[in-house]
């Protein structure tokens, strides 16, 4: 009781609203975790020197999980019992979303989550969110591009075992793929951390496939790529917005050239929301934003347009507020939260040239 008091009284007394956001910030997925965490902190900026929000500045709270769910998990109830956040903007993975989520439908504090896409998310309860699209979609918008664009009939998988969403992106990809008369000629997994992929890729070569599905992330799909050229392998890879990071072509260097993978954005976009966004963050950060940037900024630009809307940091109201949004115009696309909490928005295709991710197309839901 007596810390409910205190917990009372600094929120009351407080001159500031505060935010909080996980994610990885170290560990395999690094980038995840600090793009997000630097388009969240644009966002901040840009409503903070605008005036703040409700008459006062925002300032934010950000916990490095690690990469681990448990970690994330302990941030969640970190940021909510510790630091008293109005709402979580997070995770990236999908798995360590649904470590979090908990955690915060418990105490119904509003989640946001800016990029997690398995479905099972925002099921977790109806304090939930995600502005993102979810992967029976993307899995949808791969197999569709490799059969109807590419014209390829035969596909290896290759899916992380440990992962919900590289295990669900690969299920909604081989239903789409084989409906549409497509065949599924290996399905081999990994689990992250795993350096060597030698004997998942001596099996898919055995199978002949016309292309190999990655659905994992930009760390361990590198060094894939690499050991399938060194074992001969000359088919493209595809993938998920798990690929998004400039450490792809670092770590896969020319053996990723000219693969295909879906995502939330592309840096082509001419949209002015698009390319302001580019320049800030460019002149901010000293980097190009990539998906999770532009995912983190959205999310928090929805959450602060919600809780100026609906007048209050009462956690209630922010999450009814939430399940209103409509017609969002998003540096990520035109965004709309749907029923089950999920975003309804397009996906865009990318082939990976050089240093950069071209635009292929863009696929509407
Ligand atoms: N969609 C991925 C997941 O659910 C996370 C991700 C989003 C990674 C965007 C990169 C870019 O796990």
């Amino acid at each position: 009781f007596l810390m409910l008091l205190i917990a009372m009284g600094c929120q009351d007394k407080s001159d500031k609203i505060v935010i909080g956001n996980f994610g990885s910030m170290t560990g395999a997925e690094a980038t995840f975790g600090i793009s997000t965490r630097d388009g969240i902190i644009l966002a901040m900026e840009e409503w903070n020197k605008a005036g703040g929000l409700l008459g006062k500045q925002i300032e934010l709270k950000a916990y490095d999980n690690q990469g681990k769910p448990e970690e994330a998990r302990l941030s969640v109830e970190k940021l909510i019992n510790i630091d008293n956040v109005v709402a979580v903007l997070g995770e990236v993975a999908s798995t360590r979303s649904l470590a979090g989520a908990p955690v915060a439908q418990q105490y119904k504090v509003p989640m946001i989550t800016p990029s997690s896409t398995n479905p099972l998310v925002t099921q977790k309860g109806d304090y939930i969110f995600r502005v993102c699209f979810i992967d029976p979609f993307q899995g949808e918008v791969m197999a569709k591009f490799a059969f109807n664009s590419l014209k390829f009939k035969k596909a290896a998988v290759l899916r992380d075992s440990k992962s919900d969403y590289s295990m669900g992106l690969a299920t909604y990809f081989i239903k789409t793929f084989t409906a549409l008369g497509g065949q599924i000629v290996a399905d081999e997994k990994y689990v992250s951390g795993d350096v060597d992929f030698k004997a998942q890729l001596t099996n898919i070569k055995s199978q002949q496939p016309e292309f190999i599905f990655v659905p994992g992330y930009y760390t361990e799909v590198g060094l894939i790529a690499r050991q399938a050229r060194e074992q001969g392998i000359k088919v493209p890879l595809m993938g998920g917005d798990g690929w998004d990071s400039e450490k792809l072509v670092e770590i896969g260097g020319e053996a990723i050239n000219g693969s295909y993978f879906s995502n939330h954005y592309t840096v082509e976009d001419p949209r002015p929301e698009v390319q302001n966004f580019i320049k800030n963050y460019q002149a901010r950060f000293g980097s190009k934003p990539d998906a999770l940037a532009a995912s983190g900024y959205d999310a928090a630009v929805i959450l602060f347009q919600t809780i100026k809307s609906t007048n209050s940091i009462d956690p209630k109201a922010i999450r009814d507020g939430l399940a209103q949004v409509k017609n969002f115009q998003g540096v990520t696309g035109i965004i709309s939260i749907n029923e089950k909490r999920d975003a309804t928005k397009s996906a865009v295709v990318l082939q990976v040239q050089g240093k950069n991710f071209k635009f292929v197309e863009t696929v509407n839901p």
